[in-house]
């Protein structure tokens, strides 16, 4: 088998970029390890920056996300027992839309399928082989049990953070960073109807909470725990208990029901340097984490492929190799600032063991200045709504 860019997962990158390399004309073949039915059903993201909104309604998959996806003109900041509005589009022009990322993959899915894509599912043993050499090669076994190797130009490792692409450069030629937070977080879908219009992201002296929405009778939440929490040791009463408890404010209790979902989930951040090795181009999760707070993971993984695809539209249709020379590079400013960002939401908002109440206090004088003076809160919403891609 041949391609000219052989792409290891099927998640908002691999598939995105994709779709974006075949409206330039240039064939690809996507393999993933998981079944459409694991990948449709996986509960992750919900917030989609204005930049991934543009660019899937650009490609053609945009219509159900228009129809079906909330579009929110600011979120909550809430602390000190008062809730503290960021107007993103004022400040901005800008708005998020929340979204399942699990619905982005079934329009991603759906768009290449129905434009001849190649997209092989539920795959075993992938191997990227010779990736530093002019014709590097992908080994797999099919859902059938047929053994294929594809040849490729270029590989592009979209296979997220247990991928094997990452691990297939070799240490010497890659550096990585890391951040592990001491908490994680404890998500849940409920059926009830919503509590509030927009997002609340809560500061609490018993730690952060996250009020999110994905219809008009399904609700997301999530709240920090303790890093070796297990989730099925929480009875429902205790949850409710607890993000009642973080979200208190004068007259308002959150909109209660039957929780169906929830998973305990790690926070880290993570970037490996650089994002290229011969004719592997690393995008998304497989080169870079980002502790949820600022909701960036998948719109990093968005803006990357963005950078990608042109710079490989361009090696293919000119010759011109500037731009894949430099994805490195300009994927990875935009990367770290997204880092920079997340990082900083994570600790203006979660709690932290060890705390002193200088330390507390100070927080909250951070909150404060974001929320409270205009630059400071045109600054969070700016990063918040997206910066742009490219
Ligand atoms: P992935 O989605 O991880 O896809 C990688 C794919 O590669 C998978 O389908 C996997 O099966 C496949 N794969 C792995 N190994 C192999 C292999 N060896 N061979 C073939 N295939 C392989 N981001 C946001 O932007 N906004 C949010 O609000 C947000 N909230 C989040 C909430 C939660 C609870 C979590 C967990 C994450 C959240 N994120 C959020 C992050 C976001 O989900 C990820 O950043 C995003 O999925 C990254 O996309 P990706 O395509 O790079 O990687
Ligand atoms: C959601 C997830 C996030 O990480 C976030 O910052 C906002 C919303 C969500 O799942 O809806």
């Amino acid at each position: 088998m041949r391609t000219q860019v052989g792409i290891v997962g099927a998640g908002p990158a691999g598939l995105l970029l994709s779709h974006l390399l075949h409206l330039s004309g240039i064939d690809s073949v996507v393999i993933d390890l998981r079944s459409r039915e694991t990948i449709e059903a996986t509960i992750r993201a919900g917030v989609l920056e204005q930049g991934t909104v543009k660019l899937l309604t650009e490609i053609g998959a945009g219509a159900r996300l228009h129809r079906e996806g909330f579009v929110h003109r600011g979120f909550e900041i809430r602390f000190g027992g008062a809730g503290h509005r960021i107007d993103l589009h004022g400040l901005t022009g800008h708005s998020i839309v929340v979204y399942p990322q699990h619905e982005v993959l079934k329009d991603l899915i759906q768009v290449r399928l129905e434009t001849g894509g190649d997209v092989r599912f539920g795959v075993r043993d992938v191997a990227v082989h010779d990736i530093a050499g002019p014709r590097p090669r992908i080994a797999f076994t099919e859902a059938d049990g047929v053994a294929r190797v594809l040849d490729c130009d270029w590989i592009a490792g979209c296979d997220g953070f247990h991928g094997i692409c990452r691990p297939a450069i070799p240490e010497a030629e890659r550096t990585e960073f890391h951040r592990i937070y001491p908490f994680c977080w404890f998500g849940i879908l409920c059926e009830a109807p919503p509590s509030s219009d927009e997002l609340i992201y809560a500061a609490h002296e018993r730690g952060f909470a996250l009020i999110s929405t994905r219809s008009p009778t399904v609700q997301r939440m999530y709240f920090q725990c303790a890093p070796d929490e297990r989730a099925a040791d929480w009875s429902e009463d205790r949850i409710w208990a607890e993000l009642q408890a973080r979200v208190a404010v004068d007259g308002m209790r959150l909109h209660e029901g039957r929780i169906f979902q929830r998973g305990v989930i790690a926070m880290r951040s993570f970037v490996c340097e650089p994002l290229r090795h011969g004719r592997l181009l690393l995008a998304g999760d497989a080169a870079h984490v980002v502790p949820p707070t600022g909701a960036k993971g998948l719109n990093l993984a968005a803006a990357d492929v963005f950078v990608l695809a042109r710079a490989l539209a361009a090696q293919y249709a000119a010759g011109d190799s500037t731009l894949i020379d430099n994805y490195s590079a300009t994927a990875l400013r935009r990367v770290w600032r997204a880092q920079h960002f997340s990082w900083w939401m994570t600790s203006m908002l979660h709690r932290f063991d060890g705390a002193t109440a200088f330390d507390r206090r100070r927080q909250l004088a951070e909150l404060d200045l974001m929320t409270g003076t205009p630059d400071g809160a045109k600054l969070l919403a700016e990063n918040y709504a997206g910066l742009p891609f490219g």
